[in-house]
């Protein structure tokens, strides 16, 4: 009865999940949802289901890839839950992920889980992937959507993409590098994840981002220091739209979350500040 279901468990933060639970002797169960169906009884007796897939968000946002982020996260969330609705046993609990694009861009606002949703597509994917989550609650399960900031890891592409160009210190402002990000080590990602599944307290919207949300320069400049190069190169906001299209509105836009429910729960973050997380990061990995 203490089977974790992973969806997306090949991903960045679904292998670290299923590596973490398995280490604590935790039978996990990798779930792909790629062909859009769940064979019956799957999910039978389940005890917890973390719900991490879909179509990855980085790249050209082309038509077909805004829909396939979509779908992916839309349809993918109603199937799973209609799969635990079919099961006589249910989970007793479903961490799902979202994202802080569901927050839209908003400026310096400090935003926590009471925060209105904010516009453009990114929310309205968070929206639509959180309302069909929020469905298994009438089943009694317990469902807790983890909006998810920038996960920050050594495999993470975000933060190789930061990475390199700070190594040869190119790794400037992105537009007016004035914008907030919303980052979280994976560290802490997974011991959010791990926490919500294991404390009933945690329940609706939590944000999954680290207590020290900072403007993209001064973590450029962190990288700069924990690397000992100069943050040269600024990167202009039209050349960054020309290059990745709307998905430069990730890089770009600004959302300056603080994990509210977390830290009224007690959480304890291993890496709240960018400086600390960065150092940790680029030094050597451990044995
Ligand atoms: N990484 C971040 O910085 C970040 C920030 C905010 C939110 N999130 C969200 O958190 C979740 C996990 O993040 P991650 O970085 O671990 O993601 P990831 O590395 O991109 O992995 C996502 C997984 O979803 C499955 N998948 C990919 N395309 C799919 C499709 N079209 N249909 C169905 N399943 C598909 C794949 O797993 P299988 O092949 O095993 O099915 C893939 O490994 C994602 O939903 C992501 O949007 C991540």
């Amino acid at each position: 009865m203490t089977t974790t279901v992973i969806t997306g468990a090949s991903g960045m933060l679904g292998r670290r999940l299923a590596s973490d639970l398995a280490s604590v002797g935790t039978p996990v169960r990798p779930l792909s949802l790629r062909t859009g169906s769940i064979a019956p009884g799957l999910l039978e007796g389940v005890d917890a289901v973390i719900h991490l897939a879909g179509e990855p968000v980085a790249g050209r946002w082309t038509p077909t890839k805004r829909a396939a982020i979509l779908a992916s996260r839309r349809d993918g969330t109603r199937v799973l839950v209609d799969a635990m609705a079919a099961a006589s046993a249910r989970p007793r609990v479903l961490v799902s992920a979202s994202a802080v694009g569901y927050y839209g861009e908003r400026g310096d606002e400090v935003l926590t889980e009471r925060s209105a949703r904010g516009a453009g597509f990114l929310s309205d994917v968070c929206q639509a992937w959180e309302e069909q989550a929020a469905r298994a609650a009438a089943l009694g399960v317990r469902v807790v959507r983890i909006r998810l900031g920038v996960i920050l890891a050594r495999d993470a592409i975000a933060f190789r993409r930061l990475l390199l160009p700070a190594r040869l210190g190119l790794g400037g402002p992105l537009g007016s590098g004035r914008q907030w990000w919303s980052w979280i080590h994976v560290d802490d990602a997974a011991t959010l994840v791990r926490t919500a599944i294991a404390d009933q307290r945690y329940e609706g919207a939590v944000n999954a981002t680290a207590p020290g949300p900072a403007r993209q320069i001064d973590i450029a400049r962190a990288l700069g220091r924990v690397v000992h190069r100069p943050t040269l190169l600024p990167a202009p906001a039209f050349a960054l739209r020309g290059l990745l299209g709307g998905f430069s509105v990730e890089l770009l836009g600004s959302r300056r979350v603080i994990p509210a429910q977390a830290e009224s729960l007690g959480f304890r973050f291993a890496h709240p500040e960018i400086e600390g997380a960065l150092a940790d990061l680029v030094a050597p990995a451990p044995r």
